[in-house]
């Protein structure tokens, strides 16, 4: 016998969402569709490849992702092209391309779909992920910024997920970041023999990013070092002050982070994460976001303010799978045949039913009866159908209660009203 070739393999750090799944993910993504619509904010979809320099432009040369973490590569056309890792420069790219900049401002867009970054796969981090985002761009008022923050809070009040805490942070402007970035300089210069290689690399490239070490060396040398808030200009330090305001009002409560900086390079002022008490280490984050006032003139375009946040779908999906929730919903009607039963009449019954918006698991493979019926049962359907030779003589097929386990004799012209009566039972 020759050796059966082996299967090809599921991509590492990447999930099948199957069947028994997928209402757990419909209830985040129409949860998303409901609290985002309530807001104003409205769908869109960008392609999942784009140009390579749409992300090495914004998301910035010394952030992991566009460093370490993209799927590039070169097509036919010797086109360099990435499999999109975030969201929010495709959606900034759309909105000059699709010329939303002429509609009244600020335009509020919301996506779901997945996202690709090359990181070492573990609990909480995978290769293909998911993410519910929303970007308002075109409007550079602190309150907007209070009501983004606010639709992703809503969302996970929505779906019963508590135990959230909101990180609020701003990181200043072009005017006093240069400021704070020396400050930071200077603080770690006499420490940098303790730095390992990589955080060296930081204090040359993007001294920033150094808040956001793991080392515990430098998280010890971060305790006492320079804080962004108190090197923001007057109009950053302004912003701010209305952001948390506004959120107080909203009745959002909020923990000051003076250590978030985010992982993409294109933030500026307001940055803010939701962070989940049972997700641990550095994968805490069910999402985040901040404004990014300097993004749209990376690109090339006209300098547009803009801000947005992205939940990752697979760590909530995570909590909500250890909460409860509703035993999952199986067909409404499961039909079976009985040998020596004519199929077509069968047939003719379920589409019937079909017909009237009842969904209905036909099952007219031969066998016997009582197999059939525990598939039913293990389906989780409500009513069992089961058409047999000598009632249809009769002109009747039988229903069955499968969860009260009672089962009559309905004539054919009755069954769909016989159903709907069984269903609301
Ligand atoms: P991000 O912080 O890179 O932000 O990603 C947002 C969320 O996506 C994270 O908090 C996490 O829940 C999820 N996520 C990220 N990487 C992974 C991964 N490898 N595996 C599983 N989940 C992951 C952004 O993407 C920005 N575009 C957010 C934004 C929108 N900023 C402004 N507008």
């Amino acid at each position: 016998m020759p050796d059966r070739p082996l299967a090809p393999q599921r991509p590492r750090g990447t999930q099948d969402i199957l069947p028994r799944e997928q209402p757990l993910w419909r209830r985040m993504t129409d949860a998303a569709d409901t609290i985002a619509s309530l807001y104003g904010y409205r769908p869109v979809e960008t392609p999942i490849l784009e140009e390579t320099s749409l992300f090495t432009r914004t998301a910035g040369e010394s952030s992991d992702i566009v460093t370490k973490e993209m799927y590039t590569f070169t097509d036919r056309g010797n086109r360099s092209l990435t499999l999109r890792p975030e969201g929010t420069a495709p959606v900034v790219r759309a909105y000059f391309d699709g010329h939303l900049d002429q509609e009244p401002q600020p335009v509020r867009l919301y996506y779901q779909g997945p996202f690709f970054r090359y990181d070492r796969p573990q609990a909480g981090r995978y290769r293909e992920l998911h993410q519910f985002g929303i970007e308002a761009i075109g409007d550079a008022h602190p309150t907007i910024d209070q009501e983004v923050v606010e639709v992703g809070w809503r969302w996970f009040e929505r779906l019963g997920i508590r135990g959230v805490s909101l990180q609020l942070n701003s990181i200043g402007d072009a005017v006093c970041r240069p400021r704070y970035r020396d400050a930071l300089r200077e603080y770690f210069r006499p420490y940098l023999e303790r730095l390992t290689p990589e955080d060296r690399g930081r204090f040359e490239r993007n001294p920033l990013r150094l808040l956001d070490s793991k080392d515990p060396d430098s998280v010890e040398l971060l305790a006492d070092a320079p804080k962004t808030l108190d090197y923001l200009c007057e109009a950053c330090a302004a912003a701010f002050a209305e952001v948390e305001a506004g959120l107080r009002q909203a009745g959002i409560a909020f923990t000051i982070n003076p250590r978030l900086v985010r992982g993409l390079d294109y933030y500026t002022r307001t940055t803010f994460e939701y962070w989940h008490e049972s997700l641990k280490g550095a994968q805490n984050s069910l999402g985040g976001g901040g404004r990014y006032d300097g993004l749209a003139e990376d690109l090339g375009y006209r300098s547009t303010p803009g801000i947005g946040f992205a939940i990752g779908l697979e760590r909530s999906a995570m909590i909500l799978a250890g909460l409860e929730s509703p035993a999952p919903a199986g067909p409404a009607v499961y039909a079976v045949g009985v040998d020596g039963a004519d199929l077509a009449v069968l047939h003719r019954l379920v589409s019937d039913l079909r017909r009237e918006g009842i969904e209905v698991v036909s099952d007219a493979v031969p066998g016997k009866l009582d197999a059939r019926l525990r598939k039913a049962d293990r389906r989780n359907a409500r009513l069992a159908l089961i058409v047999g030779p000598d009632e249809l003589a009769r002109g009747q097929v039988v229903l069955r209660d499968l969860r009260q386990k009672t089962q009559s004799a309905v004539s054919l012209d009755q069954l769909a009203r016989a159903v709907e009566r069984g269903l609301r039972g």
